[in-house]
């Protein structure tokens, strides 16, 4: 039960994929370390060479900067594999970018990548993704018509809620996706996408937000686009209730994308 216990606790905390083969026990302490070499107060000390300065993390304007100079998506996907600004990336297995059309009308905005997505490469392949296959064929579309991604690329350890230091630092790179695409609307899937492309809307939360068009502002592209906000599959999964609301949604989607573009 103990072991269980310590198990539990290290899931909690977002240990839950293995990095070793062999397991290693770090309860006890380390062997205290050789001791240092003394030179013979004579000789001379080594000239000491100046230590670099410590690399500042790049903040989200330095992520702006560089989503805003990406002029393709293979660009953007090149610049946010190669981006150490962000720390869940040091625990992501990769960068899960976007699944789907890349002249899409309609993208699609999750949250984060969970554990099967972070170990394919592609949002929305586990159960959550799953049951939004399944939303999206009861209106006639498929991912393959749409585009799919995320507010945060990187998978947050033990699949935690991204905190809003990373969601703000990544913004920039949702931005740069949605201003490539420049699709005609955007799905919100969940509270974390809905705050993230709708912040204008304060502090609402999702079962407010759900179900109206709201104006997105989005860097780069000169007009607002309509933003449907709904709840998050996994959030179905959990709470079937939720499911008739959902489905409201959908039709308000459905009836949306067959009316003509107004401009
Ligand atoms: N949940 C998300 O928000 N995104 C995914 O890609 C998978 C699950």
């Amino acid at each position: 039960m103990e072991l269980l216990e310590a198990l539990r606790l290290q899931w909690e905390w977002g240990a839950d994929e293995a990095l070793l083969d062999a397991p290693q026990d770090r309860r006890h302490a380390l062997p205290p370390p050789p001791p240092a070499e003394t030179a013979p107060a004579s000789l001379p000390r080594p000239a000491q060479a100046p230590r670099p300065a410590p690399a500042m993390p790049a903040g989200p304007a330095e992520a702006r900067k560089l989503a805003e100079s990406c002029q393709s998506l293979a660009e953007l996907e090149e610049a946010m594999r190669n981006f150490t600004g962000c720390a869940l990336r040091d625990t992501a297995t990769q960068l899960v970018f976007a699944d789907g059309a890349a002249d899409a009308r309609l993208i699609i905005v999750g949250e984060a990548p969970g554990g099967d997505e972070d170990r394919a490469g592609k949002p929305f392949v586990g159960p959550a993704g799953l049951l939004l296959d399944r939303m999206l064929a009861s209106i006639g579309l498929d991912r393959a018509k749409v585009r799919i991604i995320n507010t945060v690329p990187w998978r947050p350890p033990g699949n935690r809620t991204p905190t809003e230091a990373e969601v703000a630092l990544c913004l920039p790179f949702l931005h740069r996706q949605i201003a490539l695409i420049a699709p005609r609307g955007l799905m919100a899937l969940g509270a974390v996408a809905a705050k993230a492309l709708l912040p204008a809307e304060g502090a609402m939360g999702i079962r407010r937000l759900r179900g109206t068009w709201r104006e997105a502002e989005i860097a780069g592209l000169s007009a607002p686009l309509p933003c449907l906000a709904t709840y998050h599959p996994a959030y179905l999964l959990r709470t079937p209730l939720a499911k008739a609301e959902a489905w409201r949604d959908l039709l308000t989607l459905k009836a949306w994308l067959e009316s003509p573009p107004t401009a």
